[in-house]
């Protein structure tokens, strides 16, 4: 489901005849010097200088009360679920709804920490945790709701968090994909009590791996801090509050080396590049494409109005999984990496264990999503090789969809 792929930069120079590949890392220049500097000194553990400044710039930009570098998106996610939690380690936790169409770490993370994931489905425009489905799956045992912001376009937060209000239950924010995404002018991670980000190799800011959680009121903090330096109070030990650190919580190793801080630290700096050129992209497949939608061949990406996506990916909807295999295949026959997403979770074998439920939106997209490449070094020259390959497979040329547009 990650895509692994060597290389990359953001220079977007067409690769005429080359493999284009699904998702590529994107160095923006400066993280060679940070990650040498961080190298040279002699802080090469968590929460050094690189670090409290990837704290500092992410608490800026986002708006949060707090932010604190991880080591993965699944780790956040698993801090949540420990600071959710009201029982001790070893007891039922309680329920957490969350969507079936995500990546296994949403539910999870939370199933190994004592709770039960109780699994909801998906809007068929968005394909994002339907709101309206959610307080149908509330019950005395429900503690949290875990909202994912598919693709980074963030979910219907406004009736989640009256949803969660009204039934006293912590709103988490799955932002693994949705870095600078903004839902009515608010950004992801400040939308939910907490959130988790991933700079995963895969997304638009990485750093290999890594990740972050954010919190947008100070009450959850303190007990964070401790939860993610191996629950000791070290942190407070750190800014001179205390005079020893000591055992004080449940908790685990949740801090990034420096040398991942200096690099991440880098890529938040550029950031703005780095989103333009995937949106320059996005937009791109988005105008080559809508005369096969029009024709009613394929489903383009939907984002709500008020809602601003990070681009972080770009995907069709085909009719049936027949189709979507032999689109696969026609497109790797060009040299084009495309891919199927997400499995729904309630049908992989780990989530049958949960029980069984019929998901008809989730069970669908699990079937008909297909991402294209998409990374802030693909040039448009190869948005245009993509397109012009799915119109041949669809038996349409630029001069019938021309006609069609017109
Ligand atoms: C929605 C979602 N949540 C969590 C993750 C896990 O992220 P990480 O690899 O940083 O743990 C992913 C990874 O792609 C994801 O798509």
């Amino acid at each position: 489901m990650h895509d692994e792929e060597p290389g990359g930069s953001t220079q977007s120079q067409p690769t005429p005849g080359a493999v284009i590949p699904l998702s590529r890392p994107s160095w923006v220049g400066r993280e060679r010097d940070y990650v040498l500097a961080a190298m040279a000194s002699e802080i090469h553990q968590g929460d050094g200088p690189f670090t409290r400044r990837c704290h500092a710039l992410l608490e800026e930009r986002l708006g949060v009360a707090r932010a604190l570098l991880t080591t993965s998106c699944t780790t956040a996610l698993e801090m949540a679920a420990i600071l959710a939690r009201r029982v001790d380690p070893g007891r039922f936790a309680g329920e957490v709804i969350c969507p079936s169409y995500t990546f296994p770490s949403t539910a999870g993370a939370f199933a190994l920490h004592g709770y039960e994931p109780v699994f909801a489905d998906v809007r068929a425009d968005t394909l994002n945790l339907d709101e309206s489905k959610v307080e149908a799956l509330i019950t005395p045992r429900t503690r949290a709701i875990v909202a994912v912001h598919y693709a980074g376009v963030p979910c219907e937060m406004d009736a989640l968090a009256r949803i969660a209000r009204a039934h006293d239950l912590v709103l988490v924010e799955d932002a693994a994909q949705a870095i600078f995404s903004r839902y009515h002018g608010r950004p992801a991670g400040a939308l939910g009590d907490m959130a988790a980000f991933s700079f995963h190799a895969t997304k638009n800011l990485s750093c290999g791996e890594g990740g972050a959680i954010t919190f947008r009121d100070e009450g959850w903090v303190a007990r964070a801090e401790i939860i993610r330096e191996k629950g000791t109070n070290r942190d407070q030990f750190q800014r001179g509050l205390v005079d020893k650190y000591t055992w004080v919580d449940h908790g685990g190793s949740y801090l990034p080396s420096e040398l991942l801080a200096a690099c991440l630290l880098a890529q938040l700096e550029d950031a703005e590049a780095i989103q333009a050129r995937r949106r320059a992209c996005y937009e791109q497949y988005l105008a080559r494409l809508a005369p096969l939608a029009d024709a009613g061949l394929l489903r383009l990406p939907v984002v709500p109005e008020g809602v601003e996506s990070n681009h972080h990916l770009f995907f069709v909807r085909v009719d049936s999984a027949d189709t979507r295999d032999r689109l696969t295949h026609a497109l790797e026959a060009e040299g084009i990496t495309a891919l199927f997403h997400y499995a729904a979770l309630h049908r992989t074998p780990m989530g049958r264990r949960f029980g069984e439920r019929s998901l008809p939106v989730a069970e669908e997209a699990a079937r008909t999503v297909l991402r294209l490449p998409l990374y802030a070094g693909l040039a448009l020259e190869d948005v245009d090789r993509v397109g012009d390959a799915i119109e041949r497979f669809y038996g349409t040329s630029r001069a019938w969809s021309g006609a069609c547009a017109t």
